[in-house]
């Protein structure tokens, strides 16, 4: 049978000329769809996180406009259905805590409805991971069309980055070196259009893994959100998901283990974020593809730092998408990555690799001239972390990578705000500020903490880094000598739990290793001690005690256990 005879699932509902083929066609047609669409053709599902709360979506209507453009042109028929969005700066306690849900009810709504292929607009940090991981879990032809980058921020004449240089600013404020007029001045001129945060911070990031992967056309991470070519991306998307479900080109057929080799090796290219991790073991358990955190180590091995953005860097998106995009920046890795590959485009990433040229060596650097080494990210292990833990070497202090310091415990973020200040502090620049209760239990959600603040006073003294350990996670936008994800979490019993103030941590960050200077039997007596006085769940009801008592440690990626696979897209019964 040819690709343009094939009976499509949505026949199902709309092939019938019996009751139920009525139910299913007339209340469509209540929406102006004339008779002949129900002819057979492919149904494109457009799965849109729109939402006025989620800003970097917030123009994701009318790119749906220009997908649908696309599937009609293409013979096939567009649906745009929403999807909770997930707006990372306005969510609380996190929208970390979210994730699991989106992907709990876009699973669900692809595999309820008459859809044949669907479409995944999004951006916002969780709103991608969370679209993939439940269509992973349905598996039918899916592409992806990003929000693109908002443009480069301004403030006095110099390009600002999203969240980085919030950083930067808050602890300058804090020290006396800015006014806080000039810290509200920058407010104003830090986010001035649609898109994403235009770092290479978690969208970003999530953006270019989903283009390594071969889920979206080339240039989607990168072509800025109010750029008329993300128009014609979004247009040519619809044109492609077409012809996808054609071929019944489903998601397990791009997103192979090769293509999360590519993905885990393009963020070390680019100095991408930690949460990539978690999103990325999520959604290769929803398709079964072995994957482990250790990978994310031994494959960014020798990778180079070659895209020289904020905040590993100094550059921007725009910048990096004037500059070649990441097409142009995996010509320096070619010979590192699975080029045969194939995706969404219909070619392979040898041929996308082959078109691409660099128009800028300052932003995409030469490999003989890398923006920072080590790159990628380091996996920890020791008897802090028996899980292990995450440290991202680009953005930390290099004196700082091998240190011994003394611990400064914060036994929740309360706690930590209430004391950071405090000019008493038991603190000084070798200390190591340690955060407890910020793991996916424990806050609940996992969220972005573990870049604390450095304490006043030594602000004030000149200190710029310290090294900082938690079970929670940083913001992509982020930097400092941060170790981040320790599984178990200490909400879960992990020894993180139990360190007290005094003692003494030993990091070292190039042979992997974080341990707690305590002999055995004083850690599995303090750790008795825990499980004795552990306090009873603070959750009983809705999805937070759902929530809690099934997400899954940071180390196999946050999702909830009973989620973890796919179930596909059969479902057996009628509706009436
Ligand atoms: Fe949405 Fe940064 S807050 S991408």
């Amino acid at each position: 049978m040819s690709a343009q005879k094939r009976k499509f699932r949505s026949a199902q509902s709309y092939g019938r000329s019996d009751r139920d083929g009525f139910i299913h066609r007339s209340w469509m047609k209540s929406e102006g769809l004339p008779h002949d669409v129900f002819d057979g053709r492919p149904v494109i599902g457009i799965c849109n996180t729109w939402s006025e709360l989620t800003p970097c979506n917030a123009h994701l209507r009318e790119l749906a406009e220009h997908v649908k453009r696309g599937v009609w042109e293409a013979g096939g028929l567009p649906l745009e259905f929403p999807a909770m969005s997930l707006g990372e700066t306005q969510m609380r306690p996190t929208a970390m805590l979210f994730r699991n849900l989106l992907a709990m009810e876009v699973e669900e709504s692809i595999r309820g409805n008459p859809i044949d292929a669907v479409v995944l607009l999004g951006g916002c940090d969780k709103t991608t991971p969370g679209q993939l991981m439940g269509a992973a879990s349905v598996d039918l032809p899916t592409i992806v069309v990003s929000s693109g980058p908002m443009l480069n921020g301004k403030f006095r004449g110099n390009d600002i980055g999203s969240g980085t240089d919030v950083w930067k600013f808050s602890e300058a404020v804090r020290a006396g070196e800015m006014q806080l007029k000039d810290f509200m001045a920058a407010e104003s001129g830090m986010s001035r259009s649609p898109g994403t945060c235009m770092t290479m911070g978690t969208a970003s990031t999530f953006a270019c893994v989903v283009e390594a992967m071969g889920m979206s056309l080339p240039y989607n991470a990168t072509i800025p959100a109010v750029d008329a070519r993300r128009r014609v991306l979004a247009h040519e998307s619809g044109r492609i998901i077409v012809e996808m479900a054609r071929r019944d080109v489903r998601m397990s057929r791009i997103v192979t283990r090769e293509a999360l080799e590519n993905a885990i090796r393009a963020i070390a290219l680019i100095g991408g974020s930690t949460n990539a991790v978690v999103h990325l073991l999520a959604i290769a358990g929803r398709l079964g593809v072995p994957l482990n955190l250790d990978d994310f180590d031994r494959l960014s091995e020798g990778i180079p730092l070659l895209v020289d953005l904020q905040p590993s860097g100094r550059f921007l998106m725009e910048d990096f998408h004037y500059a070649g995009g990441l097409p142009a920046a995996f010509k320096g890795i070619a010979g590192s990555l699975h080029l045969d590959v194939q995706t969404v485009s219909g070619g392979t990433l040898r041929e996308i690799v082959a078109d691409a040229e660099c128009f800028n060596p300052e932003v995409i650097r030469k490999i003989d001239n890398p923006a920072c080494r080590p790159s990628g990210i380091w996996v920890l292990h020791g008897n802090l972390c028996p899980g292990g833990a995450l440290m991202k070497p680009s953005a930390a202090e290099a004196t700082l990578c091998r240190h011994r310091g003394r611990a400064v415990v914060f036994e929740s973020i309360e706690d930590f705000k209430a004391r950071i200040d405090d000019p008493e502090l038991p603190a000084d620049a070798s200390s190591i500020l340690v955060l407890k209760g910020c793991g996916p239990k424990g806050y609940p959600g996992l969220p972005e903490v573990g870049n604390m603040p450095l304490p006043r006073k030594l602000l004030e003294q000149g200190v710029k880094d310290m090294v900082r350990i938690s079970d929670a996670r940083m913001s992509g936008t982020a930097f400092g000598t941060v170790i981040l994800h320790v599984a178990p979490e200490a909400e879960a019993g992990g020894p993180l739990a139990i360190v007290r103030t005094g003692d003494e941590i030993a990091l070292d960050g190039p042979a992997r290793k974080l341990d707690l200077l305590i002999s055995p039997p004083e850690m599995e007596a303090r750790l008795a001690h825990w499980r004795h006085s552990k306090p009873a769940p603070k959750y009983t009801r809705g999805y937070y005690r759902l929530y809690v008592e099934h997400v899954l440690q940071a180390d196999t990626g946050c999702d909830m256990d009973f989620l973890v696979g796919h179930s596909g897209s059969v479902v057996e019964r009628e509706s009436h």
